[in-house]
């Protein structure tokens, strides 16, 4: 058995293509749709209540399109809206229970970092399913909200001071607190990926929300018998166009994406 339609993902902007590109990776032959709200960016300093609203209005557009799954590819609504998946009549699969599942693998000192948005920090949600599997593990939170924006604006560069000192000033109490092991909480951070490995140093390893989840993706669709094994075809939607996320999403999946090829969502409000 098999299911034609497309895998639908969702972001507040670019940052959950790094998710996209780990299950394009895990299964080339399946057709996506990826919403970025880039008119709506930052999610990671608003409120509860606004995100889960925007979390469901962002479901309801993928639905529209016809998704026969919804991911959320951003810790924020992960783990501050993952209620408004009760509803939906598609399978859901956020980011992060499995990249906690392999953070608590692969840290040896039990000393592990969380960097992710103001929202996902106030949520507790990594450290509660932390403790949940390993309750003396020691878990330092940083909230990272200013990156959000800087992976936006496309500063990325290792070499670039700017993003090195922002970079610096969020991961020092890592440094401090000699962890092993950084869940990278927001999908926006695998982008600066190499920056933080220039701070924190070859020792610590980094956790890429979107590796564990693009796997649970594959686990998901196997299981119900939905994967595709005829497409391969990529739609990009943004709530407003920018030439970053033409840029990025070309660069980080490889593929010629023009202008052309990123439509303009139109987002009904609930
Ligand atoms: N990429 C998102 C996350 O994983 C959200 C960043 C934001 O919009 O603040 O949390």
């Amino acid at each position: 058995m098999s299911d034609l339609r497309p895998i639908g993902v969702f972001d507040s902007g670019l940052g959950g293509l790094t998710v996209a590109k780990e299950i394009i990776r895990l299964l080339p032959c399946e057709d996506i749709v990826y919403f970025g709200d880039t008119g709506r960016v930052p999610y990671g300093t608003k409120g509860p209540e606004t995100i889960k609203r925007y979390a469901r209005e962002d479901e309801k557009f993928l639905l529209s399109k016809g998704v026969k799954m919804i991911v959320a590819a951003c810790g924020t609504v992960s783990s501050v809206a993952p209620d408004t998946a009760a509803d939906l009549p598609v399978p859901f699969v956020e980011v992060i229970s499995h990249s906690v599942k392999e953070a608590i693998e692969k840290t040896v000192s039990k000393k592990i970092g969380i960097l992710a948005t103001a929202a996902t920090i106030k949520s507790g949600a990594h450290r509660r399913l932390i403790l949940e599997s390993l309750p003396d593990a020691e878990v330092t939170e940083v909230s990272g909200s200013l990156l959000v924006g800087l992976v936006e604006e496309g500063f990325t560069n290792k070499n670039d001071p700017l993003t090195i000192e922002a970079v610096r000033r969020y991961v020092q109490p890592f440094i401090d607190r000699k962890i092993d092991t950084l869940i990278l909480g927001c999908t926006h951070f695998p982008l600066l990926a190499d920056a933080v490995t220039s701070v924190l140093g070859e020792g610590v390893t980094l956790i890429n929300m979107g590796t564990a989840s693009a796997a649970a993706v594959k686990r998901m669709l196997t299981e119900k018998h939905m994967l595709n094994p005829t497409g391969g075809s990529h739609r990009f939607f943004v709530s407003d166009k920018g030439a970053e996320f033409q840029k990025t999403a070309s660069v980080l999946l490889g593929e010629d994406i023009n202008k052309e090829n990123v439509e303009t969502a139109v987002i009904d409000s609930i």
